[in-house]
């Protein structure tokens, strides 16, 4: 065991503060890895708050953060696939059976058996795992990923999670040329959304509450931009949609989007927000209309998200911030205020 810089809540109403917490020595199969980079994911702030209590509810000390990148620095003898010097990132997931249905067909984030990278019980140290508000993390390969080496490492971090979130419906849903494809909420997993939705040749549409993301839309890739508060705005879209990523963090009228589907289409819930939405029955029964969720990836499909990336030269609009002002960043998350992902340089942990 050791001693690794982290920041974390104290209580649901505390701020983050600098503290220590213990890491295991890598053990056989693990990869020890510097952390260079980590987003804040808006579960961050829901987990640290306690806004999932009826789900997930937090244990305190709560060291967020599963938008991880960074270097290895030691691999157990074991480890196969990266040695030390590598680049490596590491998402929501720290581990899982391996054995059942759903981790044969690389479906990780549905095994019975899943960790979670912050806030689940911890198999090796016990309490619960901590995440990446850290200098250094330990992981066992199979959850180690590995990074494209012509991207920014800043802006690859918030992929782990806002990336392989919005990729993995769309493929799921068969997001493509020729399909008009909604993105509500431009925020870190929003703008992820249309960024891939371009990217995968979709008509995309951006739906904000804030007008003074008009233009950023645009730049990222939207193909029109519809301010939701705009009822005739709105009503220009009825009935036209394929499929629609809804990636709001708050309570908000998810009827408003059933109606702007077409015959068949599909609302896909990223968002999580903290109470139930309610909906409307006949938005569904006309239209054969689908509601449907999705939880991040599974491992297989993260690293054909990072590679997509890669590829197409993605990485997420970050806002580089020291870890000294990861409150200010919860507050402005609050109020829509990111453009469009915060990205904690873990260098700036070095002088707590
Ligand atoms: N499914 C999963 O596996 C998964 C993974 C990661 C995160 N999440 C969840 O996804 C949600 C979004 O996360 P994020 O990190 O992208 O958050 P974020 O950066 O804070 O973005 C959320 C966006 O939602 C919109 N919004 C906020 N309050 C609203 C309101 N009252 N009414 C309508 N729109 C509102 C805003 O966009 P505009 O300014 O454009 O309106 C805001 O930028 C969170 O609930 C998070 O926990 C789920
Ligand atoms: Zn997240
Ligand atoms: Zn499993």
């Amino acid at each position: 065991m050791y001693k690794a810089k982290a920041y974390s809540a104290a209580s649901a109403t505390s701020p983050l503060a600098s503290t220590s917490i213990n890491r295991r020595e890598p053990t056989d199969l693990d990869v020890q890895i510097e952390i260079l980079f980590c987003g804040i994911c808006h579960s961050d702030l829901h987990q640290a708050r306690n806004e999932w209590s009826g789900v997930m509810p937090t244990v305190y000390p709560c060291v967020p953060g599963h938008e991880i990148v960074g270097r290895v620095t030691k691999v157990g003898p074991g480890v196969t696939k990266f040695k030390p010097g590598d680049l490596a990132a590491v998402g929501c997931l720290v581990d899982s059976d391996g054995t059942c249905h759903e981790c044969q067909a690389g479906l990780e984030q549905f095994c019975p058996n899943i960790t979670l990278t912050y806030n689940f019980p911890d198999k090796h140290l016990g309490g619960v795992t901590y995440g990446g508000y850290s200098d250094s993390i330990v992981v066992t390969e199979r959850f180690v990923l590995h990074v494209p080496s012509n991207l920014d490492l800043a802006g690859v971090a918030p992929l782990l999670c806002a990336g392989i979130t919005t990729y993995s419906p769309m493929r799921h849903w068969g997001v493509t040329k020729g399909k008009k494809v909604g993105i509500v909420g431009l925020g870190g997993l929003g703008h992820m959304g249309v960024k891939f939705a371009h990217a995968l040749g979709a008509h995309t549409v951006v739906f904000t509450t804030s007008p003074g993301k008009k233009d950023d839309a645009l730049r990222l890739g939207a193909d029109e931009v519809v301010i939701s508060r705009n009822a005739d705005e709105m009503a220009k879209h009825a009935g036209s949609f394929d499929f629609i990523l809804d990636a709001v963090s708050a309570d908000h009228d998810i009827n408003a989007y059933l109606h702007l589907l077409g015959r068949d289409g599909d609302l896909c819930l990223v968002g999580a927000p903290e109470k139930p939405l309610a909906v409307a029955a006949f938005g569904l029964l006309f239209g054969r209309k689908s509601l449907s969720g999705s939880p991040i990836g599974g491992l297989p499909e993260t690293q054909e998200m990072l590679d997509f990336c890669g590829q197409n030269n993605i990485t997420a609009d970050v806002e580089v911030i020291p870890i000294q002002k990861v409150n200010e960043a919860y507050e402005r998350l609050l109020k829509a205020d990111v453009k469009y992902r915060f990205s904690i340089d873990m260098a700036s942990l070095k002088s707590e």
